[in-house]
Order: C-alpha cells, then sequence, then structure tokens
C-alpha cells in the first residue's frame, strides 16, 4: 500500500497521507514519497495540498517506532525537520486540510504549510516532551511564530492540545470548514489566477520573517535521541502502558 497517494489535477497536487493503520504516522518511507513530490513539483506552477485519505486524522506525527530507534547521526540528518524546511521553502503555496488529531510531526508538517483549513474535529498538539524528545522539527519556533509565545509555551511545555476553535484563536487555523476538499480547492484556484511569479516572489520576501533556524533543535534532538529516558517513554507509547 502507497503510503503517499498523488492526483494531479489541473495546477493542484492532492497528497494524500496514506497509513491509517499507523494515524498517518510518518515514517522514512512516507517522508522520502512527500520529498520526491517536492522535488518534481518545484519545477512547475503549482499549488501542494496534504490531507488524510482517511477521516478523523491528520497524522500523529513522527512514527515513534522507528524514532525509538533512532540515534545521533539520525537526528542530525535531519529527517523530518529538512524536510519540513523544504516544505516551507517550496516555490508555490502550500495547504495542510486537518480533518482530526495532528500531533507531533503532523503539527508541524501543518506549521511549514503555508494554509491550514480544520474541520471541526481538528485537535493540534506537540507531544514530543512525554516521549522525552523535543518538536525538533520546527514546532519550536514555526509554532511561536504562528501563535505567540504564550500559546507555544503551553502547548510545548504542558502538551495542551488545541481544538480547531482555539487553533483559529490562536491563528494557528485559517478557516474552519465542514467542505476541507472544497474549501482547499476554492482556495487554490483563487491563488491560481494570480501570477505565478509574483507569488513565488512573494513567497520568497515573506521567508525573510523567519525568526530562526532549526539548527539548535537538531543539535539538541540529536542529545535527546540517545536518552535511556526517550528510549523508556517510547516503549511505553509502543506497549501503551501510558494509556
Ligand atoms: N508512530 C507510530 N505508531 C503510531 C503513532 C506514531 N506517531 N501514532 C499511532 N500509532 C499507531 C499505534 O501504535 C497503533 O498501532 P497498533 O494498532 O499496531 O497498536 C495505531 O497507530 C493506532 O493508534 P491508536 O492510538 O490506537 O489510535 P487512536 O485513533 O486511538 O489515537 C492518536 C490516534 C493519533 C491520538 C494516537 O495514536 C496518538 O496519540 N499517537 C501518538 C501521537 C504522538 O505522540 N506523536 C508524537 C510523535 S513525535
Amino acid at each position: 500500500m502507497t503510503p503517499l497517494y498523488v492526483r494531479r489535477d489541473g495546477f493542484v497536487w492532492w497528497l494524500g497521507l496514506n497509513r491509517p493503520d499507523k494515524r498517518n504516522a510518518l515514517d522514512e518511507v512516507l517522508v522520502a514519497a512527500i520529498e520526491s513530490v517536492l522535488a518534481e513539483a518545484r519545477l512547475a506552477p503549482s499549488v501542494l495540498i496534504f490531507y488524510s485519505t482517511t477521516p478523523g486524522i491528520f497524522a500523529s506525527g513522527a512514527d515513534i517506532a522507528e524514532l525509538r530507534e533512532r540515534d545521533a547521526d539520525a537526528a542530525l540528518r535531519a529527517i523530518n525537520a529538512g524536510l519540513f524546511e523544504r516544505l516551507e521553502a517550496h516555490r508555490w503555496p502550500t495547504i495542510a486540510l486537518v480533518d482530526g488529531p495532528a500531533l507531533g510531526g503532523g503539527c508541524e508538517l501543518a506549521l511549514a504549510c503555508d494554509f491550514r483549513l480544520a474541520s471541526e474535529c481538528a485537535v493540534f498538539g506537540q507531544p514530543e516532551l512525554s516521549l522525552g524528545i523535543l518538536a525538533g522539527a520546527g514546532g519550536n519556533w514555526r509554532l511561536a511564530q504562528l501563535t505567540g509565545l504564550a500559546t507555544a509555551r503551553r502547548m510545548l511545555y504542558t502538551g495542551a492540545r488545541l481544538d480547531a476553535g482555539a487553533a483559529q484563536a490562536a491563528g494557528l487555523v485559517d478557516e474552519i470548514t465542514d467542505d476541507l476538499t472544497g474549501r482547499g480547492a476554492a482556495l487554490a484556484a483563487t491563488i491560481a489566477r494570480r501570477s505565478w511569479r509574483a507569488l513565488e516572489l512573494t513567497k520568497l520576501a515573506l521567508r525573510s520573517q523567519r525568526p530562526a533556524t532549526t539548527t539548535f533543535d537538531i543539535a539538541a534532538q540529536a542529545l535527546l535521541f540517545e536518552s535511556a529516558d526517550k528510549y523508556e517513554r517510547m516503549t511505553a507509547f509502543l506497549e501503551r502502558r501510558t494509556r
């Protein structure tokens, strides 16, 4: 089963996260599939729309079974952090359609997109600290950039999750709708009526608003990836001792 459905419809690339049995956890195969689309999609103007092929979920984050085994070297390879850097830097706009939990790397995937549309089922959270790691793929700063430090602190330190309404109030969600596909397509169509070249240059211009890089986060994650605490906490998740 392919972990990423890719369908091109005119100028829109529909990218369906498709690991329903693992709640769309981002393993290396899925990350590589998204990387491959990014490389191809940068050749011609388009809008990328991420969604889940399964209703009621967006993505449950990095694959904890893989994460548990990753060491400092893997952290320094910046598997998810690198993907989200390239996604954020994609030449043309990107949209996330969030219809359920967007947790950890799932939230960071949505944060790296230009727009987030949510259904009433959407939930945003960064549970990394309860797994002994940090939100090292952009959560530490993209979240603060969108929501302000107060909300980012609450979500990162305490694991607080925002429902769709709270996320919209915090600036994390652009629109709440019960027609994610239709509204996503409409937003893409509005964008596509404008000048692709001017859009690309505007996106480049807005990159100067970036407050930080993920360099520190990647190094800190390398430290945490080798801790016994992380291994124990992830094992507890996988064995369901904590839930
Ligand atoms: N990585 C790997 N596997 C994951 C996963 C993840 N991030 N999230 C869920 N899964 C797996 C579960 O282990 C379970 O596998 P199993 O059927 O082989 O036991 C399966 O997906 C279903 O998960 P379950 O928790 O039963 O689904 P749910 O619908 O009750 O809850 C979530 C969905 C997303 C709320 C819940 O799975 C969850 O909290 N996931 C972890 C989120 C997280 O901590 N992410 C941060 C990663 S850095």
